[in-house]
């Protein structure tokens, strides 16, 4: 059975079929056409942080290829009521696949160890691959083409710059994290990157200003993720330097693109009058979400028809 509980579970290959599924599926969108891909599927969402896009593209994905999605929140009791087992065995005689949003990376790992139904990782503390795969598609349709371009993250090594950092070295992109010191990506995770892509092209620095002077596209994210609260004040001290703001803007290309995973910090990590530019992509990139993951849910469940169609 397959999982998505990071990126490392997909080939180079399963990702740019997933990709072109999107693409294919977005195009056919705009033309009116909802192909039922999915009718009568239903997909779980067991979350335990909030979300708006995730939870949000998700359901509207399900429905637009004919299927339909539940919303489980804290009331389902998951880890609470019954043993992991019991629990995830019973939600796979209902559903056909579910996204879990999870503190701990751990749970997320746990629902798939006993193959009861697909689980695809809406975010962990580890990574969140569904975004990444809606950002190289905002990056595929700016320029036409991923490969060779240059993505500076100005951030947190996090679940985001995480995924982002593997999936540039699984497309043939140049990844730079610009972050202070004792915030460069988890070097556990690094390694395996390295290990499995050994031709990747992965830096960290603290120097932003030299590393936006390359950019195609500058990323940001929030400085303070989801159960770091406690550490926001030391966080905000730290990062003071890495705001993309209209200064660090005029060091980077002019054809660079902004992107955040949103929601985002106005004031913090990004300025208004950047995230608000002629330059920013973030709102197409939120809405890419919906037409990634389409393409990953029909990928899964419905690969035949994958097949037939791309
Ligand atoms: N980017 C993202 O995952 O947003 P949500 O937290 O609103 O789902
Ligand atoms: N790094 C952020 C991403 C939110 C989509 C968090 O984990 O809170």
């Amino acid at each position: 059975m397959k999982h998505l509980l990071s990126l490392f579970d997909l080939t180079v290959e399963d990702l740019q079929r997933i990709l072109a599924t999107a693409s294919h599926l977005k195009d056919r969108l705009h033309k009116g056409d909802r192909p039922p891909v999915l009718e009568r599927r239903v997909l779980a969402l067991l979350f335990e942080k909030p979300s708006l896009r995730t939870r949000v593209s998700f359901e509207t994905g399900m429905a637009q290829l004919g299927g339909s999605s539940l919303f489980l929140g804290e009331d389902v009791g998951w880890g609470k009521r019954e043993s992991p087992s019991d629990f995830t065995n019973v939600l796979g005689q209902f559903v056909d696949a579910v996204v879990c949003r999870t503190k701990k990376h751990d749970r997320a790992t746990q629902l798939a160890h006993y193959n009861a139904m697909p689980v695809i990782n809406g975010l962990t503390d580890l990574c969140h691959p569904c975004q990444a795969m809606a950002d190289v598609l905002t990056i595929r349709e700016a320029f036409g083409s991923e490969e060779g371009k240059h993505l500076v993250f100005v951030g947190d090594g996090n679940n985001v710059s995480s995924s982002l950092a593997l999936i540039c070295a699984m497309l043939k992109m140049k990844f730079t994290l610009a972050c202070p010191e004792n915030y460069e990506l988890d070097s556990d995770w690094l390694c395996r990157v390295l290990e499995k892509y050994p031709e990747a092209t992965i830096d960290q620095t603290c120097n932003v200003d030299q590393a936006v002077s390359t950019a195609d596209a500058i990323y940001t994210d929030v400085w303070t993720s989801m159960g770091q609260e406690e550490e926001s004040a030391i966080r905000r001290k730290a990062f003071s330097d890495f705001q993309v703001n209209e200064s660090l803007m005029s060091k980077a290309p002019d054809h660079a693109r902004v992107l955040h995973c949103l929601p985002a910090v106005r004031g913090e990590e990004i300025t208004d009058g950047v995230i608000d530019s002629d330059q920013s992509d973030v709102i197409s990139q939120a809405g890419n979400r919906m037409h990634a993951q389409k393409g990953l849910l029909a990928w899964l469940l419905n690969p035949q028809w994958v097949d037939q169609n791309i």
